[in-house]
């Protein structure tokens, strides 16, 4: 038996790294997809092949030291096969159009489109129970994730998030373009969280006042999304931008690519964990192409990228 699912990548529009100490932050899913197509075999393997390499353990082996970017597979692979008495292997294969390690959600994409996939072979999940098994698959490789990435890869649009009320589905026009250009510095999520957790205990007042301007940004910043005013949308990107730099999670290059894209974009500011990884500009027809046109004057890899409405396809 085949199953096939996929899952979108995501970007983080406010609210990144506050979001781990409670606030909400705002995410929405592109148009760039991660395929996962699964099959049982006889074999009692579990091979997973993407671009990230190629992985092959028993099935009565355990998975837990492996340290590979694909140990969710093997966490999920592993979960269906005892769950349902599976007297045989998985193999999995990963199609990606999302770059790997740059705050796109890759690995959220992953994870839930492995989910889907894999418990598809056996039984018939309803969305909420393939997310909570994405988010324990991403957990086997970032212990302290939010789970803003993978409900958003799930769910797709623009979503309003924190951790103790779960997800809002923001209703918003998304009219607009994204310019995401990459900063060529591999990033390491669990690194800068534990970065910002330092910054936190040596300044827990200055960051108890970003928390409370970052809750009062991202509320101006929905009801921007609401009536797609790019302008004001654009304006609180740029200020979130502010708010991460004070913490410590931008660099040189990263700054110099926001203010390359900010000549033309309504604001920009880093994506996900920041330190490396991704930018992300807010752009519509009228100012596109200049944007684009002036990160890869600075030899700045983009693309651009809309606002994907289906989240998680498997059915
Ligand atoms: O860079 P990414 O895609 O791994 O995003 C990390 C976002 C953080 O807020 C820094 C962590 C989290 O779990 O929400």
């Amino acid at each position: 038996m085949i199953s096939k699912a996929s899952a979108p990548g995501k970007v983080i529009l406010f609210g990144e790294h506050f979001v781990v100490y409670g606030e909400k932050a705002i995410l929405g899913s592109i148009d760039k997809r991660i395929k996962v197509t699964s099959e049982t075999n006889k074999e009692k393997l579990i091979s997973v092949s993407s671009s990230l390499g190629q992985l092959k353990i028993p099935i009565t082996e355990s998975y837990e030291e492996l340290d590979s970017p694909l140990k969710p597979f093997f966490y999920i692979a592993n979960e269906m096969i005892k769950k349902f008495n599976h007297d045989g292997g998985i193999k999995i294969v990963i199609d990606s159009e999302v770059p790997s390690g740059v705050g796109l959600g890759s690995s959220s994409a992953c994870c839930v489109a492995g989910a889907a996939s894999v418990s598809n072979l056996f039984t018939k999940l309803s969305r909420e129970e393939i997310l909570e098994l994405a988010i324990q698959a991403e957990q086997t490789i970032f212990k302290n994730t939010s789970g803003a990435d993978c409900t958003v890869c799930t769910y797709g649009g623009i979503i309003e998030y924190d951790k103790k009320s779960g997800f809002n589905k923001i209703n918003s026009k998304n009219d607009f373009v994204l310019v995401i250009a990459n900063s060529g510095i591999p990033h390491h999520t669990n690194l800068i969280v534990s970065k910002v957790k330092k910054f936190k205990e040596s300044h827990e007042n200055e960051f108890s006042i970003l928390c409370k301007k970052e809750a009062e940004l991202i509320n101006k910043a929905n009801q921007a999304l609401e009536i797609n005013d790019l302008v004001v949308l654009g304006e609180k990107m740029s200020k979130n931008q502010e708010y991460l730099e004070e913490i410590g999670v931008s660099n040189d290059r990263l700054q110099d690519m926001i203010k390359m894209a900010e000549k033309n974009a309504y604001g920009a500011k880093i994506t996900g964990a920041g330190d490396g990884g991704c930018i992300v500009a807010l752009t519509d027809e009228a100012n596109l192409e200049k944007t684009m046109n002036n990160l890869r004057s600075g030899n700045f890899e983009c693309f651009s990228a809309k606002i994907d409405s289906k989240g998680l396809d498997a059915f």
